[in-house]
């Protein structure tokens, strides 16, 4: 069937703006929004049991699955190994055939991510498919199909499908800690209650930012390299902004932990290389202000993208605040992606590139 782009530019910024709704159809599908619980999707593989969850996939995907792995790991006490499915497939990784796989793809045909489910189903291994395309190779190799139903995505650079993929991603995480019993019942209804809240923010984000981001871009139009930092959650969404940003203007970009800046990146600081943190003020806020402020110390330029309460405590001169709303932990990767996505766009479109099939780029590589 036919898409179009209705009134947008490029199919990338339709994509971004379809988010909210995507979103809450996906997680219609996880959650039951009336009684705030996760609903049991997959006999298939034994959540409460297993002893240990193996997540493989490429780019953007693979972002999404090391923030999956900080859901696990924190929400079922599930130990996560991850590694991008190039390396993944050759690195006879010792496996449990108690453990169960998940792997993530938007296409479901990538040749890489096919090949360490192979490997792992050879190991004996449950397998979950979290895929868009229901009826691909991905998804008819595996024993359970988790969809993230985000409807046909054409732009190249990935948009929908990450924030879906985190959607659902969180989704079975915690019903992974309920099955487990490291979350109580109480803790389970908060957090889907945060789940279900998150179509409304997605709005009302994408409603407020596009101005303050259109400037912001103009600016990064012009720099030739730019730096990604953030600590936890925000650690794989700062890769991911960077990926965004060099995949569709062609401007190189790296995303760090925090905490690594100290140990290599710090000797690139200057005036002409920007500084994006991703900080929702969480846990780990205070530790990335110190960060800035070595930034800061150095003559680098900050963009701080932050919560209401982030932008109140952090009284550093920064270049420039993007402020969002104050939003539950479990949902702040995928808030704090709306800005990541549109800097990246809108600095594209500034720069003229081909910003929906970027150069040297396929959406879907089926050969190694
Ligand atoms: C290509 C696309 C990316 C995508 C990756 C994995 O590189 O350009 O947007 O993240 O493949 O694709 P998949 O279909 O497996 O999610």
């Amino acid at each position: 069937f036919l898409v179009d782009k209705g009134n947008h530019r490029h199919f990338m910024e339709k994509e971004i703006y379809e988010q909210p709704e995507v979103i809450a159809h996906a997680l219609g599908h996880y959650v039951n929004f009336i009684e705030n619980r996760v609903v049991p999707i997959s006999d298939a593989i034994d959540f409460g049991k297993v002893p240990s969850l193996a997540i493989s996939a490429c780019g953007t995907a693979y972002l999404a699955g090391l923030i999956g792995k900080y859901w696990f790991e924190r929400y079922a006490r599930l130990p996560v190994e991850i590694d991008v499915a190039s390396e993944f497939r050759y690195r006879e990784i010792p496996l449990s055939p108690q453990s169960a796989a998940l792997f993530i793809s938007q296409s479901g045909e990538t040749a890489d991510t096919l090949a360490s489910l192979r490997y792992c189903k050879e190991h004996g291994l449950k397998i979950g498919a979290v895929v868009n395309a229901r009826e691909s190779t991905i998804a008819r190799e595996s024993d359970a199909v988790f969809p993230i139903l985000a409807g046909p995505e054409i732009g190249v650079a990935s948009t929908k499908a990450f924030t879906c993929q985190l959607a659902v991603l969180a989704a079975l995480a915690v019903g992974a800690g309920k099955a487990r019993g490291t979350i109580s019942g109480e803790e389970e209804q908060a957090l889907v209650k945060s789940l279900a809240e998150m179509p409304r923010i997605m709005g009302q984000v994408l409603n407020s930012i596009q101005p303050k981001i259109e400037s912001l871009s103009r600016e990064l139009s012009k720099c030739h390299d730019v730096l990604y930092l953030g600590r936890g959650t925000s650690f794989p969404l700062a890769m991911e902004g960077a990926l965004k940003l060099k995949e569709i203007s062609y401007i190189h970009a790296e995303g760090y932990a925090a905490g690594e800046l100290k140990h290599g990146p710090i000797a690139l600081i200057d005036e002409n290389m920007p500084v994006i943190v991703i900080a929702p003020h969480d846990r780990f806020f205070d530790k990335t202000v110190s960060n800035m402020q070595e930034v800061a110390a150095r003559g680098g330029r900050i963009i701080l993208i932050t919560d209401e309460k982030g932008a109140a405590a952090s009284k550093l001169d920064t270049m420039h605040t993007i402020v969002l709303p104050e939003v539950d932990e479990i949902i702040a990767p995928m808030i704090f992606s709306l800005p990541v996505q549109l800097l990246a766009y809108h600095t594209a479109v500034f720069m003229g590139t081909d910003v929906d099939q970027p150069r040297n780029l396929a959406k879907s590589v089926t050969v190694e």
